[in-house]
């Protein structure tokens, strides 16, 4: 009989793409996915320690696991991803959780195999946490999951340190990898039936620098441009410091680029701009969508705000709130600030209440709804290519996205998943768009 493993994923699309690999692992070694923990032979928790809720939820899974351990000898728990990767936090989960059988970095995750045969060996716990960058990982196929789209690593890590970010302690220094394999695995995806692919790092824009080989972010994209068949190109994140108009002509001139643009902002206020190390003001963060929306004039540009961040008053939350209101985002990503231990936010005077930061989250919000809401409405009675994702079951309709990024939900008699449609966007649902099919596009 085979054996089972289930992955559970926190955090980003980095993680995600990461517990493909570890999947695409398990899955060479003869395991096979199933649905529910009490099931598998392996489990694997690939936790995120970004903001204090997403270490509390995988906390609080793993406490869950220990009455299963007790009746299956033989399962297999696993802690990996960035919340190992914290000061002493292996020791610490390892004595919390003593039944945790394996605890593996985030540098080392390509050896996974490795270890996981030590553990059925040895029969001993492993926790191998590695303090120095990794390499780059070439030499793992991971076992894709969300077809029609395809995640695709440019680079590792993060050198910036804004003052608030754990990111860069667990994830090390930049380097990325090199321009031959990336586009490679691109061409062998879309070869392959993939019709997006998403192209990762924390800052994109600083792909290649560290190659110096003269990659770039603008040349990978040219090049990407010259790969033949019909798909889309997205990437993320952009970096305002680092964006460049090579980069937005770049973007313009590919065609299976698709005109949005991830350009996280963080905050409003120049002052508070500073203190978060993030290099750059809010004058030059609005010079540069001025300049994205004069080469793509509809580019759609979405953001990820953090509120309450330390020593932040009404009047750098009102900068945030009319930064929101002058550029109109697509979307935004609204966070409420979350002291991460070792951080030099963490640690700075002037931290502010929860009262205080779940009253400035809502108005956000509030503010970004309702922009959302009267977007979508400019969409009823146009129509627009979407590329359909998923079936949803529970609204019984199939899900894509335009282009822009926008959802929209239609039905239709025959599985479409993978396919690009013409809908008709004949009404809304808040943020959403509904509609129905004119016409699929003829596989060719
Ligand atoms: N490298 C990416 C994103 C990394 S994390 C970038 O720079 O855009 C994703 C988002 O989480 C960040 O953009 C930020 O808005 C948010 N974030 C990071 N650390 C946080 C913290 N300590 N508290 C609240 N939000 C945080
Ligand atoms: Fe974190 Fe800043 Fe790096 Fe993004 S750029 S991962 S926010 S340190
Ligand atoms: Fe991503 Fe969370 Fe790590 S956001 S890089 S999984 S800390």
């Amino acid at each position: 009989m085979s054996k089972n493993y289930i992955i559970y994923t926190y955090g980003c699309q980095m993680n995600v793409h990461e517990s493909e690999k570890i999947a695409g692992i398990l899955s060479s070694k003869g395991y096979v996915k199933c649905e529910s923990s009490e099931d598998a032979d392996v489990i694997v928790y690939n936790t995120c320690c970004v903001r204090e809720n997403a270490e509390q939820h995988a906390f609080g899974n793993i406490g869950m696991i220990k009455k299963l351990k007790k009746q299956k000898k033989d399962l297999i728990v696993a802690v990996c991803g960035c919340m190992t990767q914290q000061g002493n936090f292996a020791d610490k989960l390892a004595s919390t959780f003593p039944y945790v059988d394996i605890i593996i970095g985030t540098f080392n995750i390509d050896k996974f195999g490795d270890i996981l045969d030590e553990k059925l060996r040895s029969k001993k716990k492993v926790i191998e946490i590695l303090d120095k960058n990794g390499e780059v990982c070439e030499d793992v196929t991971p076992l894709r999951s969300s077809y029609p789209n395809a995640w695709v690593n440019i680079m590792y890590g993060c050198n910036n340190f804004c003052s608030y970010c754990i990111v860069p302690y667990v994830r090390g220094r930049e380097r990325s990898r090199k321009l031959e394999n990336v586009l490679k695995e691109v061409k062998g995806l879309v070869e392959s039936g993939y019709k997006e692919i998403t192209l990762l790092g924390q800052n994109v824009n600083s792909y290649g620098k560290d190659l110096n080989d003269g990659s770039s972010f603008a040349r990978l994209i040219d090049e990407i441009a010259k790969i033949d068949g019909k798909f889309r190109l997205r990437f993320m994140s952009n970096h305002p410091k680092d964006i460049t108009e090579d980069v937005v002509r770049a973007i313009a001139n590919n065609s299976h680029a698709c005109k949005a643009i991830h350009l996280p902002v963080q905050s409003g206020s120049t002052r508070v701009l500073s203190v978060m190390n993030r290099k750059y003001t809010r004058e030059q963060y609005l010079d540069e969508v001025e300049m994205i929306r004069s080469i793509i004039p509809d580019c759609a540009i979405t953001t990820d705000i953090i509120v309450g961040f330390p020593t932040e008053t009404e009047e750098d939350f009102s900068d945030t709130v009319s930064l929101v209101e002058t550029v109109g985002y697509d979307g935004a990503f609204t966070f409420v600030y979350s002291p991460r231990e070792g951080t030099k936010a963490a640690e700075m005077d002037g931290q502010i209440s929860p009262e205080v930061k779940k009253d400035r989250i809502m108005r956000l919000v509030d503010i970004q709804n309702e922009r959302n809401r009267v977007d979508s409405l400019k969409y009823v009675g146009k129509t627009v290519e979407i590329l359909v994702e998923d079936y949803d079951k529970k609204k019984n309709a199939y899900m894509g996205r335009d282009e822009r990024g926008r959802m929209a939900y239609f039905s239709f008699s025959k599985n479409l998943v993978g396919k690009f449609v013409q809908v008709e966007i004949t009404s809304t649902g808040g943020m959403s768009l509904l509609g129905r099919v004119v016409s699929v596009e003829e596989e060719r």
